[in-house]
């Protein structure tokens, strides 16, 4: 099957869905979840999942299940102390790699009392060169926080409890891709990256605290399913699937977006000799 034939499938489905009764398509962590890196540094039991990070290696999981559009929910609690040089990545993932689709968490360590860095990027069709970082108004490693990838037909926003911190809206009247013909799985991996998340490497991993746990639990997808070259998914009228930014979010997203931010590509000129990409003249 071509890529582009993915999409009416959806959409019929989608139209044939509304007139359907309320069914809501949740996951669970123990069962949706395979652990699928790492040998036994990735554990879970009684709804928790815990990642870890030594010097022989880090670990990682994946959704059983494939996703073409949805909301997808995690509680996340990284990697608590001096946790400097770890990456906690949190992303969906299409699969292939040339034209491939990404939506992208990583949680960048820092050592104790130093905040955390929360780093973004989004690729369509192979393209990605969009990242955004944020610090957060909370220390990440004291508690669990939810973070949230709302994806449907007309926009990609990035949630943290809630508040939405980026959005990335359809475009493709302006020529710039969407993704909306690959399901993308669920990932999450714990990993060393002391050679660039510490501001270029300044700063190293202290083995000596490992192992490096991240954990997570309360894992939810509102989500339509991918399977046997179909999606699935009974989304309803004011559900995820025509949720936008009303004017509370935009207001929400304003307040991050000069609180917090502390990089965003469309304003790195460096970066882009040739011009912005087309996206960056678009209001969000
Ligand atoms: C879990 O992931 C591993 C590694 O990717 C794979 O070999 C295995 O088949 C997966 N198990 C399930 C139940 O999907
Ligand atoms: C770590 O803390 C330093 C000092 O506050 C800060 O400049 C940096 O952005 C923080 N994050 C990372 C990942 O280095």
């Amino acid at each position: 099957m071509t890529k582009m034939s993915y999409f009416p499938i959806c959409l019929s489905f989608h139209v044939s869905i509304l007139l359907m009764t309320i069914v809501t398509v949740s996951a669970d962590i123990m069962t949706d979840i395979n652990l699928s890196w790492g040998g036994d540094r990735a554990k879970m039991s009684g709804g928790l999942l815990q990642l870890s990070l030594d010097r022989a290696s880090g670990s990682g999981f994946e959704s059983n299940n494939m996703y073409l559009f949805g909301k997808i929910d995690m509680q996340i609690k990284v990697v608590p102390g001096n946790s400097a040089g770890t990456v906690t990545a949190y992303y969906l993932h299409s699969g292939g790699d040339q034209y491939h689709d990404e939506i992208d968490f990583e949680f960048l360590g820092n050592v104790s009392g130093e905040p955390y860095i929360l780093h973004t990027n989004l690729y369509t069709q192979g393209k990605g060169n969009r990242e955004q970082q944020f610090y957060l108004w909370f220390d990440p490693r004291n508690a669990f926080h939810t973070y949230s990838i709302l994806w449907n037909p007309r926009q990609i926003l990035f949630y943290v409890d809630g508040t939405p911190i980026r959005a990335f809206m359809n475009r493709e009247g302006s020529g710039i891709p969407y993704p909306k013909n690959q399901p993308m799985r669920l990932y999450s991996s714990l990993w060393n990256a002391d050679d660039w998340a510490t501001r270029g490497g300044l700063v190293k991993t202290d083995w000596t605290q490992a192992p490096f746990v991240a954990s997570y639990r309360g894992f939810n997808a509102d989500a339509c399913v991918w399977s046997a070259g179909k999606s699935s998914c009974s989304p309803t009228k004011g559900s995820w699937w025509d949720q936008g930014l009303d004017s509370n979010g935009a207001q929400k997203l304003a307040w991050v977006k000069k609180n917090y931010m502390i990089y965003d590509y469309c304003r790195d000129a460096k970066r882009f000799p040739q011009g912005f990409p087309p996206e960056c003249s678009l209001s969000s």
